[in-house]
């Protein structure tokens, strides 16, 4: 018998009581009853957003919802400066193009944050710029972006929307929206949130639904001035994930339960133990600005990631995940994004000890999550 353990970042294990409610019956999504859980749901996620704005729950995953955002809140030819650095922050140059927008990269090495600094001067070649998109927590990478300062750059220097992919940033950082002043910010259901896939969740400013009645992409499915006014009215365009939505409700209420503060906190020692442990075994960390979804970190060149990641699951049944793109023999990845406590994490260290171990690394059995240990004890 072998008892799996999901410790990639996304999906995310899910709480009993959402795999609960989603083994009843579907309920009708036109009915009261669909109704009032979105009125619950809406309320819940202008809290975890820190937002007064609508945020709207879509049918899709955490892309379908960053493209709506490009075009629902920018038009044809338009500039769009798309920070780099990372598989998904590269993604949104890549959708800009594809609805032809005229994009520039900021290019960035893999592991690095993107300083004020240096947005303000591409702000300065570029002030025609229409919007700027960064991921938050670059997933690919294990990089959290100083989200607050480069949003006050963007605000400073232009008069672009300023657009962050939060997917594995809400629910883990905080992510002040209103504060902040962040015009459109994305998160998705297989992340904090721990729910299945199906749901991606955009909120956006004043100023960015502004722009929307001018924007002249091509768009139907995700017409998000359409889907606005129904979801203001409890109910959606078209027919939504319904049982992806009554698992929304009950891990809205658990965030609730536990406090904005204390889901961000937990996520912080997590990450912090993650980190503690694969140091004491030998491994770098590929961030020096880590994010507290993922743990990212480069094995030494002797050892394939991919062997890792392998026995990981076949001997442990661990499953974290490889790295991708150039990286993809060279790195793994931890997640700790969602309803993880120390305990996960004394696990996952204990697995990949032993995975270490077995592939003739020098560890000393115990050191990674001893060290884990220390940060939970607070020493
Ligand atoms: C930061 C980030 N952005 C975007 C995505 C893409 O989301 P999805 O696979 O839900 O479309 C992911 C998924 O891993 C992610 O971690």
């Amino acid at each position: 018998m072998k008892k799996m353990h999901l410790m990639a970042p996304g999906p995310t294990p899910v709480p009993e009581a959402a795999r609960l409610v989603m083994a009843r019956q579907l309920i009708h999504h036109r009915g009261p009853q669909f109704k009032e859980i979105m009125a619950e749901t809406r309320a819940g996620l202008k809290w975890l957003f820190e937002t007064e704005s609508e945020v709207l729950s879509l049918t899709c995953s955490g892309t379908g919802a960053f493209e709506a955002g490009i075009t629902n809140f920018t038009s044809r030819g338009e500039k769009l400066i798309a920070v780099g650095g990372g598989k998904f922050g590269e993604r949104w140059g890549k959708v800009g193009r594809a609805f032809g927008m005229n994009v520039v990269d900021v290019e960035l090495e893999w592991g690095k944050a993107l300083t004020p600094e240096r947005l303000g001067a591409v702000l300065d070649e570029h002030d025609d710029a229409t919007m700027v998109t960064l991921t938050a927590s670059e997933t690919s990478t294990g990089v959290f972006h100083p989200v607050e300062e480069l949003g006050r750059t963007v605000r400073e220097k232009s008069n672009a929307l300023f657009a962050v992919d939060g997917i594995t940033a809400v629910g883990v950082h905080k992510m002040a929206m209103d504060k902040w002043e962040i015009d459109v910010l994305v998160a998705g259901s297989q992340k904090a949130f721990g729910i299945p896939p199906g749901l991606g969740f955009l909120a956006a400013s004043d100023r960015a639904w502004e722009r929307a009645a001018s924007s002249d992409h091509p768009k139907f499915y995700f017409d998000l001035q359409r889907e606005l006014k129904r979801q203001k009215e409890n109910q959606t365009a078209f027919t939504p994930a319904i049982s992806v939505v009554l698992a929304l409700r009950e891990v809205l209420a658990m965030m609730k339960d536990e406090g904005r503060q204390g889901l961000l906190e937990r996520h912080r020692l997590n990450a912090e133990a993650t980190r503690a442990g694969v140091k004491a075994l030998g491994l770098t960390l590929l961030s020096e600005q880590p994010a507290r979804s993922v743990t990212a970190a480069l094995v030494p060149s002797a050892f394939s990631a991919r062997d890792i990641v392998a026995r990981m699951r076949e001997n442990q049944g661990v499953v974290i995940a490889g790295g991708q793109a150039d990286l993809a023999t060279s790195l793994i990845r931890i997640g700790h994004i969602g309803f993880f406590d120390s305990s996960d994490i004394v696990v996952v260290l204990g697995a990949l000890e032993q995975v270490l171990g077995d592939l003739g690394m020098d560890v000393e059995m115990g050191s990674g999550v001893a060290a884990a240990q220390e940060v939970f004890s607070g020493r």
